[in-house]
């Protein structure tokens, strides 16, 4: 495939998607909402896929927030098709088998936030800044910030962070919890390389299990998010990998478990 806002890099099973516009800081428009969206609609049926690592090129922005240029020429009708199309973008990320990691190496604003917050979790480099800036617009978050940040540090926090527009820094995001890690610019993507490396070398049925129960069980009761994961727990036995890794440790050598 063709991409014209993306580049696409794969390597033994790690996928890494740079978003590439980088004299407008990465803003995401409606064209590279699309692509995106299509990518991971193709990402979803690639059986080698173990990790994909998201970032943004050039070394001042992660994404710099959905592209204004566009927004200014919007109505009511158009703003909320505009929203519903990165809403269904960025909800296609919890739903891939595969583990996403935002890899945020500068500005994380508005639709940027949003898009990090997406993913299932997030290392950032010490030079990222992040925030919710739409009320400087005259606008609110639409592509899931108010759900996704309120849910992940709290609605208080959240709400501060949005009525105020206030940008945070990397330390001051991993406090809140919104960041898993932050790292020296300079090795950012070799720490993701190795997280990931790390992830692509456990099983990729259990992985995809785990991923889908933490997703779903935030969304429901206790009672029904352990029913969900004891029903996964049973399903990870369909796959060779759970033989595998018991035996594996119980005869003291590394498990070699399944390619996909
Ligand atoms: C379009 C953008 C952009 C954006 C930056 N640029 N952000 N273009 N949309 N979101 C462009 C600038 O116009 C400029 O283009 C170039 O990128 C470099 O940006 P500068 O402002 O010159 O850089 P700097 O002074 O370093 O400031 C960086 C910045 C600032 C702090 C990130 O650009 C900024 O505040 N950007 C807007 C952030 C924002 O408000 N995001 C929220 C958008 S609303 P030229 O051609 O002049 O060089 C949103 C809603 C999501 O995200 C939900 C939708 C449903």
């Amino acid at each position: 495939m063709e991409w014209k806002n993306l580049i696409y890099e794969k390597d033994a099973g790690i996928v890494r998607i740079t978003l590439n516009r980088p004299k407008a800081l990465n803003a995401l428009n409606a064209d590279l909402i699309a692509e995106l969206d299509g990518l991971l609609d193709a990402l979803e049926k690639d059986r080698e896929v173990r990790v994909v690592l998201l970032t943004g090129a050039g070394d001042k922005a992660f994404v710099a927030g959905a592209d204004i240029s566009e927004l200014a020429h919007m109505d009511s009708f158009s703003a909320r098709i505009f929203a519903e199309a990165g809403q269904s973008m960025m909800a296609k990320i919890a739903r891939l088998p595969m583990p996403v990691i935002a890899v945020v190496n500068g500005f994380a604003l508005g639709g940027g936030c949003e898009l990090a917050l997406a993913c299932d979790f997030i290392y950032a480099s010490e030079k990222a800044v992040f925030g919710l800036p739409e009320e400087t617009l005259g606008l609110i978050p639409g592509f899931g910030g108010t759900q996704r940040l309120a849910r992940k540090i709290g609605a208080a926090m959240a709400m501060e962070l949005i009525f105020t527009a206030k940008r945070i820094k990397a330390e001051e995001a991993m406090v809140l919890g919104l960041v898993n890690r932050v790292v020296p610019a300079d090795h950012l993507m070799e720490e993701a390389q190795k997280t990931a490396l790390s992830i692509a070398s456990m099983g990729p049925a259990a992985i995809s299990l785990a991923k889908v129960v933490v997703h779903k069980g935030i969304e429901v009761d206790l009672v029904s998010g352990c029913y969900m994961e004891r029903e996964a727990f049973g399903l990870c036995f369909a796959s060779p990998d759970a033989g595998e890794g018991t035996g594996a440790f119980l005869e003291k050598r590394k498990a070699v478990f399944s390619k996909s």
